[in-house]
């Protein structure tokens, strides 16, 4: 039942600390073959194993091989960002009734930030709210989307318009899950962990700049100390500010511009990270714009992401596109896009204070 975990670096252990909701997020090599640590931090009798077509026959196996002793039932969702919708949380709420869950049975998460969003989200609906696991299997959701409690999925007008705040009980993330992923995959998480270095921590940042092509090649240590410090990062940001009424905000560098090229292009197109990386370039320019930032602090940015093998720029489907689907963004208030800009390279600001013309100069240089 999978390969032997080799342990050649210790298992890490973080908390967010959320009071009587804290959880652990435990980082480690072959944490899923791991009957002992799955068992001991799963704990429901009855388990919903849902995952994806793509995952389940890499993965399941092991999580069902370490939790013998319950009861198991597995449900595949097709595997992409379009299914991330409410038709597929139904179809994860009606396997619950079919099975007569009842409230203490855990729902758990094997897969990507996709899997993740929408397993956590019906998990939040189903009898008000049942326990749920996340066991992520793309760097992306390992630096990000399984810890934090943010779940939901997208409405064809809006990105993640549809969801609920539901923190995990546990995340574990298995880094030799990273061994399968595709390359392009690998980097589109590689963009989530340089937000991070843009938006709180300088040095984390000139780290990454040293260590791109150790991370490009999965060098074991490099990840580590990326995924720990990744979330590290966002559960001292979501201990402080649970619901993003302060600074959690911050963590959507680029979300604005990205959720426009991801809903523009009908979520088929292009990965979440990737928009992400175009978008933190735009932000970037942006903020350069405001006078906040150097030029070549942009160009900074825009060498990493290239670097990584990031996408810099948006597809040029007109700036009035761009901001027609800005708007549809919950950061929207009073009718006023907010942004994330960057105050310097390690520091970000959330604001609606811009003039309009800054942000239109801006789109119609990306978008055209
Ligand atoms: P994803 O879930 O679509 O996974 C990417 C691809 O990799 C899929 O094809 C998947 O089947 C495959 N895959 C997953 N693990 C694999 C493995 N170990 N080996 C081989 N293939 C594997 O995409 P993602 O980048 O993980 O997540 C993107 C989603 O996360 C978006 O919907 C985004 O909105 C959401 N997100 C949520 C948060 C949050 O806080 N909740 C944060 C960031 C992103
Ligand atoms: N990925 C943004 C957040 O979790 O707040």
């Amino acid at each position: 039942m999978g390969r032997r975990p080799l342990y050649c670096f210790p298992v890490l252990k973080l908390e967010v600390a959320l009071a009587d909701r804290a959880y652990p997020i435990l980082i480690g090599d072959g944490l899923l073959s791991d009957a002992a640590v799955l068992s001991r931090h799963i704990k429901a009798r009855d388990l919903l194993l849902v995952s994806n077509t793509t995952v389940a026959p890499l993965y399941a196996d092991r999580v069902r091989a370490a939790l013998t002793d319950r009861r198991v039932v597995e449900l595949l969702l097709p595997d992409g960002e379009q299914y991330k919708n409410l038709q597929h949380v139904s179809r994860v709420l009606d396997v619950l009734i079919a099975n007569a869950f009842g409230r203490d049975c855990q729902v758990l998460a094997l897969g990507g930030g996709v899997v993740g969003d929408l397993a956590g989200f019906a998990a939040s609906c189903y009898q008000r709210g049942v326990a749920f696991v996340q066991l992520p299997t793309t760097l992306l959701a390992q630096v990000d989307s399984s810890v934090g409690g943010k779940t939901g999925v997208n409405h064809p007008g809006g990105k993640n318009m549809i969801g609920a705040f539901h923190q995990p009980a546990v995340v574990i993330a298995d880094t030799a899950t990273l061994a399968t992923l595709p390359p392009r995959e690998l980097r589109a998480g590689l963009a989530e962990v340089v937000k991070y270095g843009l938006i709180f921590d300088p040095k984390f940042l000139a780290w990454i700049e040293d260590n791109v092509d150790a991370l490009l090649k999965l060098d074991p240590s490099a990840l580590a100390h990326a995924i720990h410090r990744s979330c590290e990062l966002k559960a001292d940001v979501v201990r402080r500010d649970e619901r993003e009424s302060g600074d959690r905000a911050l963590l959507n560098l680029g979300h604005t511009f990205g959720h426009a090229i991801e809903t523009a292009t009908g979520y088929t197109e292009w990965l979440h990270g990737e928009a992400v990386a175009a978008g933190m370039v735009i932000a970037a320019d942006m903020s350069a714009r405001l006078g906040l930032l150097k030029d070549a602090d942009v160009r900074r940015v825009r060498t990493l992401l290239e670097r990584i093998g990031l996408p810099v720029e948006p597809p040029r489907f007109g700036a009035q596109r761009a901001l027609d689907c800005m708007r549809v963004d919950k950061k929207v208030k009073a009718g006023r896009i907010r942004l994330v800009l960057l105050e310097k390279l390690g520091a970000a600001r959330f604001t609606a204070d811009y003039p309009d013309d800054v942000l239109a100069g801006t789109l119609a240089a990306h978008f055209g």
